[in-house]
Parts: structure tokens; sequence; C-alpha cells
């Protein structure tokens, strides 16, 4: 089945053409990064019009790149949720009403089952169950997977998420936006023991996170700082603030794992692009006797192929969206997989 998939939940506006929920014929993102950077974070009105801006043209491309008219399009996916409501519209009005025009099946998927469901599309995939920690802007999850649309969250952060840290981090430290890709690379040549940041949440008897005492823990140490923090100094905040995300992160989710006996895991959503979370999972895997899986770095950030796998098993299925589905803010991830 081909299907054409649209996602603008957050600052992309994405499309991609995907065959049988396997096969990445094209997948267009168009960043709104620059728009927002200057206000040092997603500005919701912004990102909305630019969304009605960029959504026809990237759709169009998505067709191009893919050598596919719209009239082979066979069914048609989109993110219904969560995330910011005027830009989810942009996205399903349009499939919606490319639905209705071209007379083929919607289906209205989560955008977190987008994200863990990723790997599904690359050579290593893993099989069903596993566990899958979701680190992105707006979550950092640990959901089993026990089949698609079979989602259970074990754990989730209480607070921040571990992107949304990553960016107020960035911030407090004068880096720029989006901050997370900044400490990652200035982490690397940093001491990842310099500073003794707190490990939140590590030794509670749950599966739960929590990051906002972290950033505190950052905010506090800049502020008794009298001189300019830069060079090596700077380098070793960013060092030693992601020795403590990936820390909490990486044993966490090995002890859900134990707990749920899941041998195989998946790191998904735009954190799952740290180079220190993903050399520390590689080691733990080998250690551990662990499968565990990270989309490549274009399926881990925002983007429509990654909805490919979800649609497909939907409409192969006959779970159709009707065509008065509409997009919804928040949206448990269980509460997706049994509509
Ligand atoms: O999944 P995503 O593209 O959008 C959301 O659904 O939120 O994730 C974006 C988040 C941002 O907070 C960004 O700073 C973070 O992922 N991020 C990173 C890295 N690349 C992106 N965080 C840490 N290290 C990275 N290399
Ligand atoms: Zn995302």
């Amino acid at each position: 089945m081909l299907i054409l998939c649209i996602e603008s939940s957050c600052d992309e506006t994405a499309a991609a053409v995907v065959r049988d929920g396997r096969e990445i014929l094209s997948n267009v993102v168009a960043s709104q990064v620059d728009v927002h950077a200057r206000f040092g974070g997603v500005v919701p009105e912004l990102a909305s019009r630019k969304h009605v801006e960029a959504i026809s043209v990237v759709i169009n491309s998505a067709l191009e790149e893919a050598g596919v008219s719209i009239d082979q399009i066979e069914g048609i996916g989109v993110t219904r949720g969560p995330g910011l409501i005027g830009a989810l519209l942009v996205g399903l009005s349009t499939a919606k009403a490319m639905a209705w025009m071209l007379g083929v099946p919607l289906a209205a998927v989560h955008h977190m089952e987008g994200h863990i469901l990723a790997p599904l599309l690359e050579d290593a995939s893993p099989e069903f169950p596993f566990l899958a920690l979701a680190v992105s802007g707006g979550h950092t999850h640990l959901y089993r997977v026990d089949g698609i649309g079979r989602y259970r969250t074990l754990g989730q952060t209480l607070d921040d998420a571990a992107g949304e840290a990553y960016d107020k981090v960035a911030k407090l430290l004068g880096l720029g936006y989006p901050g997370g890709v900044l400490i990652d690379r200035l982490a690397v040549q940093g001491d990842p023991d310099a500073i003794a940041f707190p490990r939140p949440m590590l030794h509670k008897p749950n599966s739960d996170f929590s990051f906002s005492g972290l950033k505190t823990a950052v905010r506090q140490y800049v502020d008794k700082c009298h001189e300019p923090i830069e060079g090596r100094h700077l380098a070793d905040i960013a060092a030693s603030f992601q020795a403590a995300v990936v820390e909490v992160l990486t044993r966490k989710t090995l002890r859900t794992a134990a707990d749920e006996k899941l041998e195989r895991i998946v790191v998904a959503g735009g954190v799952a692009c740290n180079s220190g979370l993903r050399a520390r999972f590689g080691e733990l895997s080998a250690k551990h006797g662990l499968k565990i899986c990270f989309p490549s770095p274009l399926l881990c950030g925002d983007n429509a192929a990654m909805l490919g796998v979800a649609a497909n098993y939907y409409l192969e299925n006959g779970r159709h969206a009707d065509n008065a589905v509409n997009a919804v803010s928040s949206w448990p991830l269980d509460a997706a997989g049994a509509a």
C-alpha cells in the first residue's frame, strides 16, 4: 500500500511516501528552526503560519522525490496529536481534504507512536515485544510495546522532558536554540566528571524521570560563577550535565527492561541523536546482551516517514479515521493504541 504521510505537530513541516509500512520512497522535512531561534523556543502562532506556507510545497516535493503521482496514493497517514494545536490542524486539515478528494482512507497516528516505530523502517528492526525510551522536546517516556497499537506507559517525566532540559540549559549557558545538539557538540570537548550534578530519580524504585531539578542545579552553579563562563569551563559544564542526563536515562531504562523481562530496547525521538546517549547504550548493550536500536538521525527527529509503519497497519486492518477526526494537544499513547 502506497501511503502519503503528513507531520506538522511542532516546528517541522514534513511529508513522506512510504510503501507497505516498510520502504521509504521519500522523506521531506522543512525545518522552522531559523524562525524560532531568535525567540529561544518555538512560538506556536508562528509555527502554524509557517506550516500553512510550507505544507503544499513539502507534499509536492515528497510526491516528486518518490516518483509517484497523487492518484497513485492509496491512503493517508497523519499526526493527530499530541502537539501544538494550530500546528497539528494544518497537517490534519490538509490530510482530511486530500483523503476526501482522492477517495482514500485516512489513518490518525500518535506522534510518539511514529517515533518509537521508526526503527521498523530500517534493516535492524526489532521484534515485538520491546521497551521504548521516547526522548524528545515534549516527552521522556518508557513504553512497553507489544505490537503496533499495543502500548503501555511504564514511566514518564514528572516535569521537564529531557530535550526541554537540554534546550533550557543551552539557553542559560547562552548557547542558542535548539540546545540539544549544541550541548552535545560541546560536551565532547569537556570532562564529564568535572562537576557533580544531581542524578534525579535515579534511586527511586520506579520508571519515572525528573529533569527540572537538574536544570536548576546548572542554573545555581552558573549563578555562583563570578567570571564569564567560556572555553574549557563551558565544555565541562556541558559534559557534566550530559553525563547526568545519560546516566539517569540509561540506568532507569535498563532497570525497567529487567523488570519487564525485555531484551530489546528502542531509543527514539530527537534526543536519541545524542552522541553520549548512543555511546553509553552501545556499551551497555554489549555488556548485558541486549539489543538496543536507535533509528538513523533523520528518523530520530520529527519527520513524516516514521508515521508510515502505524498508518499502514491501521489502514490494512480497516482502522480508518473518521473524516470528523480532530487534532488533540495531549493524548496518552496507551489510549491511541486502543482507539
Ligand atoms: O523529536 P523532536 O525532533 O521533536 C519533538 O517531538 O519534541 O525532538 C526535539 C528535541 C529538542 O529538545 C532538541 O534539543 C533535542 O530533541 N535534540 C537533542 C539532540 N538533537 C536534538 N538533544 C540532545 N542531543 C542531541 N544531539
Ligand atoms: Zn517528535
